[in-house]
């Protein structure tokens, strides 16, 4: 009934009738909890761009075939028109729940206000919007970039504690625009300020991805021909810059300091060779606890409007140490 309700508010009436025929069936407090076999769940994800986002995309889809609950998910391919594309599907087809993990934190107002008045509950993961409306979402789960990024100029602020002369730092974003990029620059900044010989000479974006990193640290290499460190705001595109450091005849994580975020496989095996010096973990495993806040809400209880993600980072040896019982 909150359902038909909302829709026939939003003029769309005829839509949400069709969307219930596909399988949505509304739920919660109201109604009384839906059987999990019928509940169904649209979750639209960012795209495929690293190994920390296929392990989320495996986890989630993994949470909830073992809850029992449909799962509707489409890629976006990095490209926020997708998302909305998707999103706007998932609200035609009358899904219970909407989920997304947000390419970019801006201009997600309209298309959750038609989410909101066809009264779908809409659940961000992974990635914050900036909307001043708190109303257009239940809750958002995930880690805290500023946290990560401080975390990661802790550890640059303690190794060069001792350094008299200025410590040439390069940082390769994430996504322009997108919250963990947003976030770790300027969890980063704040920390790294504390000590005035610490400059970050370069930054661009490397889009997250494995290949971006390598071609933004060859150009960088070559206008910077005394970079001490790199700062990588995920391990793909400080695997990236491995691959450009090596082919310029220097030795990764030591004549370049490599400092990255999410721990994935690949890069904890880099951290163990010695390649990459510190890592700061951002969990993908959000599956569980995305499946629990549906549960909750589908039974008509409450959750938290932000639920932090428990993170913790890895020097090279506690990476030696974790790598054997890493599950992605
Ligand atoms: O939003 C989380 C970030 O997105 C991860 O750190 C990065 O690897 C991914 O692409």
């Amino acid at each position: 009934m909150k359902k038909l309700i909302g829709l026939a508010a939003a003029g769309a009436l005829i839509v949400g009738l069709a969307g219930c025929a596909s399988g949505g069936s509304g739920g919660g407090a109201a109604e009384g909890p839906v059987p999990l076999d019928e509940l169904v769940v649209g979750f639209a994800q960012v795209g495929a761009e690293s190994g920390w986002r296929t392990a989320n995309t495996k986890d989630i889809q993994a949470s909830f075939e073992e809850a029992g609950i449909e799962l509707k998910f489409s890629d976006a391919q990095q490209k926020q028109e997708n998302q909305i594309k998707a999103i706007r599907s998932y609200i035609q087809q009358g899904v219970d729940y909407i989920a997304f993990s947000p390419v970019v934190e801006t201009g997600w107002d309209a298309v959750l206000n038609e989410a909101k008045a066809a009264g779908i509950p809409v659940v961000l993961t992974d990635r914050a919007v900036d909307s001043q409306d708190d109303s257009l979402y239940v809750s958002f789960l995930g880690s805290d970039f500023i946290e990560e990024g401080k975390k990661a100029g802790q550890w640059v602020l303690d190794e060069y504690a001792d350094a008299t002369e200025k410590v040439n730092i390069v940082q390769l974003e994430g996504t322009t625009g997108a919250a963990p990029a947003i976030d770790r620059a300027e969890g980063f900044a704040e920390v790294i300020a504390e000590n005035e010989n610490l400059e970050v000479i370069a930054s661009q974006t490397g889009d997250f991805t494995r290949a971006g990193g390598k071609q933004v640290m060859e150009a960088m290499l070559k206008s910077n021909p005394d970079i001490d460190l790199v700062y990588a705001h995920n391990d793909d595109m400080g695997l990236g810059a491995i691959e450009a450091i090596e082919a310029a005849g220097l030795v990764p994580g030591e004549d370049i300091k490599i400092v990255t975020v999410d721990a994935v496989k690949d890069g904890m095996q880099a951290l163990a060779d010695g390649k990459i010096n510190f890592i700061v973990e951002c969990s993908p495993l959000l599956g569980k606890q995305l499946v629990d806040i549906i549960t909750t809400l589908n039974e008509g209880g409450t959750v938290e409007k932000r639920i932090i993600t428990e993170e913790t980072t890895f020097t090279q040896e506690q990476a030696i140490e974790a790598l054997p019982d890493r599950q992605y």
